[in-house]
């Protein structure tokens, strides 16, 4: 090779190449040469930083209608996604999921939270009644780690306010079999029902109360708001919204006919975008459902799924699905390809169909294997338009379950994939067909589990947690030189954007190595 002494040819040596450097995603993930790969085996090479990582955008679509600002989903799973992580998830910018093993009635509530939702009132405050005494108060404010709880007539909400229990009520009340009622502060000051959030803001600011009613015209209690909250940052740019200015909802259907019940209690609570859960989504079950949903639901978006090849979202997009969810294995929960033999390596699964899908408009969720914020930039690289996370979220503070110490001291919450015995064994989720409805059908004889229980570590609230993993995905798309998800996707198919395969020993060298010790704090 001759030597070139003109440095300032080094650009124009560089259009001498037929290709970019690495490789084009096709050749990256042709299974013919090297077998089906996952996020792990491959990394994304580095492009040229022309711009902040804050003007990266990260909109995309969910289903054919719905967008997001950010390309995060919570999974479906009872210990992911009720209604706390669904209204967090949409008020950061993505969207939670809510799972069917529950009650239709329950999983109806829940969306009706989420769209009644309004930032920073409190739809569902801790409620004490006039009986409840001091004991009680001061128990509830060591549960919940706040105090100052309204006391109505009944000790619900929608009941007529009488006084409100602050913690400085009961600091120091020794008597603690005194009501509440004996120390509470009648003196108050309330707004009335359709309060925006600044006037109440002003409310709250002018009168210097901790807490503020909302009441509707009989004196009864709607909502409450919190000063604590107002300090804290409840302005949610990224926020997912619909006209109505409510928050994005979806929430989980199966396929069993029975379920068409429930999901015309879900419509009705108001529901945007329905999941049609299943672990082999190609099935006649599944093309029904989307059949029917589409012809009596028009005003929803149906999600079809999980699905992992081209075969599969044929027919689920034939059917008539507005966006895909695309795993078969890949959770970490998931026992399914060890037992049913049947699933896919996830980057080859998502690739396969979302560049399928792409053909028809139809976004995919690359649901499962997510590991950390790395795996989330490769899914979407890979042509997926958002990313469905189960155990990642599972430890935060929004999701359902309290905390436990584990033996090994560390603070955990339960997660359990939804194939799991567990699963299939609660009795505490009484009157729901769904529990096992994604795995099993009732009739199954016995039934083979394809998930495991289990738990994770404790995350901290979604509130820091998804902000992390939003400005993360923007610096990587900023090292990959796309200002947008749309330019990552395009710079893909194009072969601008190039990929390097990863040896076992590479992905050793990728991770932290050599060390003595080392302490692994994600963000700061
Ligand atoms: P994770 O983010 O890797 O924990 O995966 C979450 C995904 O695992 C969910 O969205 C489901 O698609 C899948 N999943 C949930 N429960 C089970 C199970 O019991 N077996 C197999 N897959 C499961």
């Amino acid at each position: 090779m001759v030597e070139i002494q003109d440095y300032t040819k080094a650009l124009d040596i560089l259009k001498e190449y037929s290709s970019g450097d690495g490789l084009h995603v096709d050749t990256l993930l042709d299974s013919d040469k090297h077998g089906a790969l996952t996020y792990n085996d491959f990394l994304v090479l580095p492009g040229s930083i022309t711009f902040p990582a804050s003007e990266v955008s990260l909109e995309t679509h969910v289903t054919r209608r719905f967008t997001l600002k950010a390309p995060l989903l919570s999974s479906p799973m009872d210990t992911v996604t009720e209604h706390n992580m669904a209204i967090h998830m949409a008020l950061l910018g993505g969207l939670g999921v809510i799972h069917n093993n529950c009650p239709a009635d329950d999983q109806a509530e829940m969306v009706r939270k989420v769209k009644r939702y309004e930032n920073g009132f409190i739809l569902d405050p801790a409620v004490l009644s006039p009986t409840a005494t001091v004991a009680d108060a001061k128990q509830l404010k060591a549960k919940l780690g706040f105090g100052g709880f309204p006391v109505t007539e009944k000790g619900t909400l929608h009941s007529k306010l009488l006084g409100i229990v602050t913690s400085r009520d009961i600091q120091f009340h020794n008597q603690l079999d005194d009501p509440v009622t004996a120390v509470m502060s009648t003196e108050l000051v309330t707004a009335p029902a359709g309060t925006t959030l600044a006037e109440a803001n002003e409310v709250l600011r002018s009168s210097k109360k901790g807490k503020l009613p909302i009441v509707d015209q009989d004196g009864s209690l709607i909502s409450l708001l919190s000063r604590s909250d107002l300090m804290k940052n409840i302005y949610y740019p990224l926020a997912s919204k619909v006209q109505s200015k409510q928050l994005l909802c979806a929430a989980a259907v199966s396929t069993h006919e029975v379920d068409k019940i429930r999901l015309q209690k879900l419509v009705d609570a108001g529901l945007d975008i329905v999941v049609v859960d299943s672990s082999q989504g190609h099935s006649l079950y599944q093309i029904a459902m989307i059949k029917y949903i589409k012809q009596n639901f028009p005003q929803i978006d149906v999600i079809g799924g999980n699905i992992v090849t081209r075969e599969q979202a044929a027919a689920l997009i034939a059917a008539g699905a507005d966006g895909l969810r695309i795993g078969m294995g890949s959770g970490s929960a998931c026992i399914t390809q060890e037992v049913m033999a049947a699933g896919r390596p996830q980057a080859a699964a998502v690739r396969s169909v979302s560049s399928f899908a792409a053909r028809f408009g139809v976004p995919c969720i690359a649901d499962g294997g997510v590991q950390n914020l790395g795996h989330i930039v490769k899914g979407l690289a890979l042509g997926a338009s958002t990313v469905m996370m189960g155990s990642l979220l599972a430890g935060t503070t929004e999701s359902p379950g309290d905390y436990f110490v584990s033996n090994e001291g560390q603070l955990v919450k339960a997660y359990r994939g939804m194939g799991s015995v567990a699963v299939m064994e609660d009795k505490t989720k009484s009157g729901s067909n769904a529990g096992a409805s994604r795995y099993f059908s009732e009739n199954d004889k016995i039934k083979v589990a394809q998930g495991v229980a289990g738990s994770v570590v404790d995350r901290g609230s979604i509130t820091q947690f998804v902000p992390y993993l939003v400005a993360g995905v923007q610096h990587s798309l900023q090292d990959i030189g796309v200002q947008s998800l749309d330019a990552l996707r395009d710079g893909v198919n194009n072969g601008q954007v190039r990929f390097e395969m990863r040896s076992a020993s590479a992905q050793t060298e990728g991770n932290v190595h050599g060390l003595h010790s080392h302490e692994k704090k994600l963000y700061a």
